[in-house]
């Protein structure tokens, strides 16, 4: 089956990404969102990235260029000779599924429909269409421009011409995939990303550090590109508290009791986009580093190891390798190597002892998976 053209439904910081990454890889893109509001300042965003390809020499087709494959409408009607769409929308479980059964109804039947939903069960938006088999997720990171990885995550209901088809598509766009075995809540990426977000949030509201100590921390000795708060931050603290709620509603992963993501959420300080979240930016939308100190007393072995506890129960439920893992956070969050290979590096047994210790403080999403503790024991590595 060959991909003419692409349909991307919402044009908000992830749909406007890969409506731009779809025409850059030579497709014909045709961009839905419900006002010219949101479509004209998608246009403007496409282009303000376009141009920085351009003028680093990045990409040699002229911006204008590139613009001319993508079109705009308010109006569903542009999909109805789309092949293979891609649905961005806020992530409300009821306008999704109201989404993919408008898509059902006026796209061709062979089209394929994706959702780069972060968390939510992909089997929950196919079952309102009548075409399940040729629904998948696929799930970007911002900015979909620059981050490489893309998660395929088939549903139950998938078929493997689906699953085929989205692959092919993200090496055409110049992506790496990572296709999950099963699915499962928050995907790989996120129920990483979440714990991390946990253990920083623990960290502080339990006065072992504060918010710049534990972003030194990931900035300067993990070299993350960016603090978990900055981080979280820069997502957007909605999109945070959503992940965090779906994943811990879904009954898949015990919660750790941290308030401070939802009092920012429930105050609109939702972080980049509204130019204030744990940290202040310089105006709503406009990202600058944020300054933190160079020394911390955080001990990074202790803040990735609920996270990499996270990366053991997935390996031990058979969902992906330790090296998919790693490939997740190297291309899907900029690390510098993989979570799994800086715990090898930090020592398991370190990052074992600290797990006990925060669950004995009785936070019980610390038990230590048997994984871990096997190779704590054994004092073996998840690469040996
Ligand atoms: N289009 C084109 N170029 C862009 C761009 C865009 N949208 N955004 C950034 N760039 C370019 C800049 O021009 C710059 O290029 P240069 O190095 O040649 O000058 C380069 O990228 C770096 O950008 P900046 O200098 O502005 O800033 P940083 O050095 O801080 O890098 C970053 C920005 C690439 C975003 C980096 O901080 C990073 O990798 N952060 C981690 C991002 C991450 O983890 N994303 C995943 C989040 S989780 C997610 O999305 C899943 C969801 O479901 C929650």
């Amino acid at each position: 089956m060959t991909i003419k053209k692409i349909g991307v439904v919402g044009a908000g910081t992830m749909g406007h990404g890969i409506a731009e990454v779809s025409a850059l890889a030579n497709y014909k893109v045709s961009v839905v969102d419900i006002s010219w509001d949101f479509l004209n300042r998608a246009k403007e965003r496409i282009m303000e990235s376009l141009n920085r390809f351009y003028e680093k020499g990045q990409i040699k087709e002229r911006p204008e260029d590139v613009m001319k494959r993508i079109e705009f409408s308010t109006s569903y009607d542009i999909m109805r000779d789309a092949d293979f769409i891609i649905e961005a929308v806020p992530e409300i479980i009821e306008l999704k599924r109201k989404v993919f059964e408008t898509l059902d109804n006026i796209t061709p039947s062979h089209a394929f429909l994706a959702s780069n939903t972060s968390s939510i069960p992909i089997s929950t938006i196919a079952e309102v269409t009548k075409r399940k088999e040729k629904v998948i997720g696929m799930h970007f990171f911002n900015p979909p421009p620059i981050m490489k990885l893309v998660e395929v995550v088939p549903s139950k209901y998938t078929s493997d011409e689906t699953i085929n088809v989205t692959i092919d598509l993200v090496k055409k766009m110049n992506k790496i995939p990572v296709r999950l075995k099963v699915e499962v809540p928050g995907f790989v990426s996120n129920r990483i990303f979440l714990r991390l977000m946990q253990e920083a949030c623990r960290e502080v509201e339990s006065g072992e550090a504060s918010i710049e100590e534990v972003d030194s921390t990931a900035r300067n000795k993990l070299k993350l590109p960016m603090g978990i708060f900055e981080l979280s931050d820069y997502v957007g603290l909605d999109v945070a508290v959503d992940l965090w709620n779906v994943i811990v509603n879904s009954g898949t992963a015990e919660d750790v009791k941290c308030e401070m993501y939802k009092r920012k959420y429930e105050a609109k300080e939702l972080g980049v986009k509204t130019g204030r979240g744990f940290y202040n930016y310089p105006a709503a939308g406009k990202y600058k580093k944020v300054d933190l100190p160079i020394s911390s007393k955080v001990d990074p072995a202790r803040l990735i190891s609920l996270a990499v506890n996270e990366g053991a129960r997935l390996i031990q439920n058979g969902i992906v390798s330790a090296k998919d893992i790693d490939t997740v956070m190297i291309y899907g969050f900029n690390f510098p190597k993989g979570l799994m290979q800086m715990a090898d590096e930090l020592g398991i047994k370190n990052i074992y002892n600290h797990l006990v210790d925060i669950y004995s403080k009785g936070y019980r999403a610390y038990r230590p998976n048997s994984l871990i503790e096997e190779l704590a024991k054994s004092s073996k590595g998840f690469y040996d």
